[in-house]
């Protein structure tokens, strides 16, 4: 087997496969509870629903930020190969999370939904992030990527870092008071985000090396002296 045909037809499949595992569970959960409360969900079926889809949003949104620094330090090139549908989950668990807050806590009063965004600042916040990763969700396929030309949909492309942020905002905000879940969710974005930062400088300094060969021998030799 090729190792095209290995990464198409086995690992794509059974990562597809695997990101459905916790919508699965919790489906199940649900439904052979009736939503009561003494089923897995716990006391509070809807609340446990929304917070488990929440979890996976962040944890899917974290995971498409991890792509390019795994691969970056382990060199392994066709990890590329799965960033776009891992951000495509992170998109389908923000959708079923928004869904569970509209649909089982808010039962669609779209009055109360809308005072909601406005009265508590971690939905604005979590609105917000949603808003941000909807025209990644629909710029993703290639054929987009050729309408919008490499430039402009890789700056698009961008506000997965600000989506990222935000996403810890919300996470944050919502737990009121300091708490370690949020804290480490928000350190590993950090880490994340600061991989790419400390790549950019290096390769700006690098860039900045061959365009003045001169200076950087230079300074090369008052290092040794
Ligand atoms: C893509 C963006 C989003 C991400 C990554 C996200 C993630 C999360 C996370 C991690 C939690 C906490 C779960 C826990 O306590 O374990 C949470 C809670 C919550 N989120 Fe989001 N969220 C997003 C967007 C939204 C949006 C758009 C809304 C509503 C319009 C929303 C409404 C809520 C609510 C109501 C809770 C708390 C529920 C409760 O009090 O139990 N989120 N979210």
């Amino acid at each position: 087997m090729t190792r095209e045909t290995a990464i198409r037809w086995v690992a794509k499949p059974l990562v597809f496969a695997s990101a459905l595992i916790p919508l699965a569970w919790v489906a199940w959960a649900a439904v052979s509870s009736g939503l009561g409360p003494t089923g897995p969900l716990g006391a509070n079926p809807i609340e446990y629903i929304n917070r488990f889809l929440g979890d996976w949003t962040i944890r899917f949104l974290l995971l498409a930020l991890a792509v390019t620094p795994v691969r970056g330090i382990t060199g392994w090139t066709p990890l590329i190969r799965f960033r776009r549908m891992i951000g495509l989950f992170a998109f389908f668990y923000a959708c079923m999370h928004v869904s569970s807050y509209i649909g089982l806590d808010q039962f669609f009063d779209w009055t109360e939904i809308w005072k909601d965004i406005d009265k508590r600042n971690y939905i604005t916040v979590g609105m917000a992030t949603f808003v941000l990763l909807a025209p990644l969700a629909a710029t993703s396929t290639k054929g987009m990527i050729k309408r919008l030309g490499g430039k402009r949909w890789t700056r698009l492309h961008k506000l997965i870092y600000v989506a990222g942020i935000m996403a810890c905002l919300h996470f944050y905000m919502m737990r009121k008071g300091v708490q370690l879940e949020p804290i480490i969710y928000a350190s590993i974005c950090a880490v994340l985000l600061g991989y790419r930062v400390a790549a950019h400088l290096k390769k700006k300094a690098r860039a900045g090396k061959a365009e003045n060969p001169d200076r950087a021998g230079a300074g090369a030799g008052a290092g040794h002296r």
